[in-house]
């Protein structure tokens, strides 16, 4: 493997409306050809924070030729139409609609990151034959504790009265590992810019559906597919516990800890997310996948 050029590396292609069955329409941005890869982007942030992970597709990268990476803004959030998909499992709904739209229809490798990275798992349940991997980054199975979801419900009344500003306030100086960090503070203003451009309403119908989502250990215990898992070893939001417990229930997993990163790994140090992204691709999903399930007819 050759590493990406860095001048790739900060090439993001334009983003194309695709207009989804029910009139929304989604911006999505694409590049690259090979095994269909889509990244999902966590609450309540947008398709940028995978800006990083461009350069594996452009000529000389990881994964030339290998993978076609499709990243999307969900409804709402970055460039899409709302209104706001009201639970995970309408937000995994929406991932295939999205993908009719593009035609699509060959199997995916689903990666997402915490929020993203729940709508993953609605996708392993809802949506098995539209698949072939699963990356599951900086997330967890389990449901919002009682205590979480009050803190949604605050955050989301807050939200209503001071506007998105309050949300990147609450939110960006958890996202990130301590430490000064080579990037930090770029990253930092770059998610604050994010939060902030987000739809009050959209902040508030995604709360709802963060603290409405059901408890998918059982369900993960299904699932079949090669699974990698990734989280950062300082990361506040959703620790390290939280993946190590989806690995040991997870049939096909695999985990890799990335030091000196918190919840936001593919941002803080894409490198290492690119490097253990495109080997799990490599060595997992583009060589056959014989435990594929079908849906039924
Ligand atoms: C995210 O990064 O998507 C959120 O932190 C998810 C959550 O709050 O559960």
């Amino acid at each position: 493997m050759t590493e990406p050029s860095p001048a790739a590396a900060s090439q993001v292609p334009e983003a194309r409306l695709a207009t989804m069955h029910d009139g929304r329409r989604i911006a999505v941005r694409q590049a690259g050809s090979g095994v269909p890869v889509v990244l999902l982007h966590g609450f309540p942030l947008d398709h940028s924070m995978w800006d990083g992970q461009w350069g594996l597709v452009a000529p000389g990268g990881w994964l030339d030729g290998v993978a076609r990476l499709i990243v999307p803004d969900l409804a709402g959030f970055g460039g899409s139409d709302g209104p706001t998909s009201s639970s995970i499992a309408a937000m995994a709904d929406e991932v295939v609609a999205m993908l009719d739209a593009i035609e699509c229809r060959e199997p995916v490798v689903a990666c997402g990151l915490s929020m993203g990275g729940y709508v993953v798992q609605h996708l392993a349940v809802r949506h098995p034959a539209r698949l072939c991997g699963l990356v599951l980054v900086d997330t967890k199975l389990e449901a919002d504790t009682p205590e979480a979801r009050a803190g949604r419900v605050d955050l989301s009344e807050r939200v209503g009265r001071l506007g998105a500003g309050l949300a990147a306030e609450a939110m960006v100086p958890r996202l990130l590992a301590r430490g000064p960090g080579p990037d930090r503070r770029s990253i930092e203003a770059r998610l604050r810019g994010t939060i902030e451009r987000t739809a009050v309403a959209t902040i508030q119908t995604a709360l709802e559906a963060l603290g409405d989502r059901p408890d998918m250990t059982a369900a993960a215990a299904r699932f079949s597919l090669p699974t990698l898992l990734v989280v950062g070893a300082e990361d506040m939001i959703t620790p390290p516990e939280c993946l190590e417990r989806a690995a040991a229930l997870i049939r096909r997993a695999q985990l890799e800890t990335i030091p000196g990163c918190g919840h936001m790994t593919p941002m803080e140090d894409p490198a290492a997310f690119n490097a253990r992204l495109a080997s799990f691709l490599g060595e997992r999903v583009v060589t056959a996948s014989p435990e594929r399930p079908r849906e039924a007819p």
